[in-house]
C-alpha cells in the first residue's frame, strides 16, 4: 500500500464527467485545463498520475437531447462523447483516462454502491412530489424558486417542473454532522475558502433525505433489484470517479488511487461534490476524497455566456486562431483560479504580447541569439554567482518551490505571476548587465552572464511545461535540456558546459490588435 505520508505517493486527479447533451465550449475546457495542469506538474514532481476525465451520458436532459435530434440515445452519446475527446486532444490535455457512464464497468459500479448503500440501511423506498430542473438534472425546494411569467426557476435560471412519482431515497438527513465534522477536520476539503463557507451554511440550515431514484423516463442505470427505477443521474455520474479507479472489480488499483486527490468542478456542481459525495461515500464505507476545488465561471466581454445570446465560445476555434499555448496560458493567467472572469480578446492579446512575446520570447531570443552569436553556438560552462547575480540567482532558487507553493493549493494565477515576475528581472539583469558590450572588454564575464540567463530560461521552461507542453518543449530543445533532464528534480544539476545548442526560433507570435 503507498505510503500516504510520501510525497511520491499516487495522484488522482479528476475533470466533471461532461453532459452529452451539446458540443464542447469554453467552461469544459477550462475545468480541465485547470487538471491537466495540475497532473502535468505533479508528473513533473514524479508522482504516478491518474488524470480522468470523461462523459455524464445518462439520465432525461441528455435523454431529450438525443430525441430532439432524432436519435436512439446511445448512437447520440457515441457521436457527442466523441467531441468532449476530441477537445481533450485538441486542447493538449494529458488525461490518463477516458469515462462513459454508458459503459459495463461503471454500470457494475453503480450497482455495487447502491447495493453497499441498501445493505448498510441508508436506502428506503418513498414517494417523491417536488420541483425538478431537468437542465441542472437537480430537485429545488420551493423556497428557492423564482416565478416570472407563469414559469418557474430554479437559482440556476433553469425552468422546473413538478414531479410525483415513486422513488428511492438515500438518508442524507442523518449524514450533516458528519459532513459537518468532515469540512472541520480537513479545512482544505473545499477550496476556495468562500465556497466552502457557502457549504457549511447549506448544511446547517438542515439537509433533507435525497431522491435517488426516477421512474418516468428509462434512460439511466437500473436500480438492482428493481426494474422500475433508475439511479438519479448524479448517483451515477459521481460513481464515474470510483468506478475509474477501480471499484468494484480491482481492489487493487482501487486502493492505490481512491480517496482521489482532488475533484476539480465548477461552482455550480460543488453541492454534488462536497455534499451528496462525500455523504454517499461515508454512507458505502469508503473514504472521501481529499479536495474538492470550485473554479468560477467566465463571462464573454461582460456578459453571461449562453446559447441563447449566441455568445457561447467555442475553445477550438480559439485555439485555431490564437494557437494552443497562449489560450492555456491565458485562461489560468487572467482570473484567479476560483473567482468569476470575463473572457475578452483585448486582455488575451495584451497578455499574448507582453508576457509570452515581449517578456519571455524575448528574453529567450536574445540569450540563444547572444550565445548563437559570440558563444560559436555553444553553452557557456557553469557560471561563479557574483556579488551583482546574487538577487537574481535567488529570485530563480527559489521560484520552483515557490509555484509549487502555488499550485498545491491551486492559484494558477498567482504560480504564473510569479514565473512572470522572475522573467521580468531576467530582462532587467541582461539589460543591466549588457552581454553583447562585454563582449570586448570583458568576454570571460560575458560568458558567466550569459550562462546565468540560460539557467535562467531553463528554470522558466521548466516550470512553465504544465502550462505551455509545446512552446515548453521546443524552448527546452532550444535550450539543449535533454528530455531526461526536464523534470523538477533534475534542475539541480547543471547542463555541462560546451553543449551545442541549435539555433534559436520564435516562440511566440504578437497578435495584432485588430485581429
Ligand atoms: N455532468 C455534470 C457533472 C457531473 S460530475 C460527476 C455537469 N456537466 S456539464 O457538462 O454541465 O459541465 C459542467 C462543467 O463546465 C462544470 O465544471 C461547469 O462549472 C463548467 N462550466 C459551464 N459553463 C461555464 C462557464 N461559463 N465558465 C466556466 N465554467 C463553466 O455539470
Amino acid at each position: 500500500m503507498p505510503d500516504p505520508a510520501s510525497p511520491w505517493r499516487p495522484c488522482f486527479i479528476t475533470t466533471p464527467i461532461y453532459y452529452v447533451n451539446d458540443r464542447p465550449h469554453i467552461g469544459h475546457a477550462y475545468t480541465s485545463l485547470a487538471a491537466d495542469v495540475l497532473a502535468r506538474w505533479r508528473r513533473l514532481e514524479g508522482r504516478d498520475v491518474f488524470f480522468l476525465t470523461g462523459t455524464d451520458e445518462h439520465g432525461q436532459k441528455v435523454e431529450k437531447a438525443a430525441k430532439d435530434a432524432g436519435m436512439d440515445p446511445q448512437d447520440f452519446t457515441d457521436q457527442v462523447s466523441q467531441h468532449f475527446r476530441d477537445l481533450a486532444v485538441t486542447m493538449g490535455f494529458s488525461n490518463d483516462g477516458f469515462i462513459r457512464t454508458t459503459e459495463d464497468r461503471h454500470k457494475r459500479a453503480c450497482a455495487a454502491l447502491w447495493e453497499k448503500l441498501a445493505a448498510n440501511g441508508e436506502i428506503y423506498l418513498g414517494h417523491y412530489e417536488g420541483w425538478y430542473a431537468v437542465r441542472d438534472e437537480a430537485f429545488y425546494g420551493p423556497d428557492e424558486l423564482t416565478e416570472r411569467d407563469g414559469v418557474k426557476y430554479a437559482p440556476s435560471g433553469a425552468p422546473v417542473e413538478w414531479v410525483r412519482e415513486p422513488s428511492y431515497f438515500f438518508r442524507l438527513s442523518a449524514w450533516a454532522d458528519r459532513l459537518l465534522k468532515l469540512y472541520e477536520d480537513n479545512p482544505d476539503f473545499i477550496l476556495p475558502a468562500s465556497r466552502r463557507n457557502e457549504v457549511i451554511a447549506f448544511v446547517k440550515a438542515g439537509l433533507g433525505d435525497l431522491s435517488i431514484s426516477r421512474t418516468s423516463f428509462r434512460w439511466g442505470v437500473p436500480v438492482p433489484g428493481d426494474d422500475a427505477h433508475v439511479m438519479y443521474v448524479w448517483l451515477d455520474a459521481l460513481t464515474n470517479y470510483i468506478t475509474a479507479a477501480g471499484y468494484p472489480d480491482d481492489p487493487a488499483a482501487f486502493e492505490k488511487w481512491w480517496p482521489a486527490d482532488i475533484h476539480f468542478v465548477g461552482k455550480d456542481i460543488l453541492r454534488f461534490h462536497a455534499i451528496y459525495w462525500p455523504a454517499f461515500l461515508m454512507a458505502a464505507g469508503l473514504a472521501p476524497p481529499k479536495r474538492v476545488f470550485a473554479h468560477g465561471w467566465w463571462t464573454n466581454e461582460g456578459q453571461k455566456i449562453s446559447k441563447s445570446l449566441g455568445n457561447v465560445i467555442d475553445p477550438v476555434a480559439l485555439v485555431d486562431e490564437f494557437g494552443l499555448d497562449p489560450i492555456r496560458y491565458f485562461l489560468l493567467r487572467e482570473v484567479p483560479f476560483g473567482q468569476d472572469g470575463d473572457f475578452s480578446r483585448a486582455a488575451l492579446i495584451a497578455r499574448n504580447n507582453g508576457e509570452l512575446a515581449d517578456t519571455l520570447g524575448n528574453l529567450a531570443n536574445r540569450t540563444l541569439s547572444l550565445i548563437q552569436r559570440n558563444c560559436e553556438g555553444r553553452l557557456p560552462p557553469p557560471a561563479t554567482v557574483r556579488d551583482t547575480d546574487q538577487l537574481f540567482i535567488q529570485e530563480l532558487k527559489v521560484l520552483p518551490t515557490e509555484v509549487r507553493v502555488r499550485l498545491d493549493s491551486q492559484e494558477f494565477h498567482l504560480a504564473l505571476d510569479a514565473i512572470m515576475a522572475a522573467a521580468r528581472s531576467a530582462n532587467g539583469y541582461i539589460t543591466v548587465h549588457a552581454p553583447w558590450a562585454l563582449k570586448k572588454t570583458d568576454p570571460a564575464r560575458m560568458l558567466e552572464v550569459l550562462r546565468h540567463l540560460h539557467d535562467a530560461l531553463r528554470v522558466f521552461a521548466t516550470v512553465l511545461q504544465p502550462f505551455m507542453p509545446t512552446t515548453m518543449a521546443k524552448l527546452l530543445d532550444q535550450l539543449g535540456v535533454p528530455e531526461e533532464a526536464r523534470g523538477l528534480g533534475a534542475l539541480s544539476t547543471p547542463l555541462p558546459g560546451g553543449l551545442v545548442l541549435p539555433p534559436p526560433a520564435p516562440l511566440f507570435a504578437k497578435i495584432e490588435a485588430g485581429a
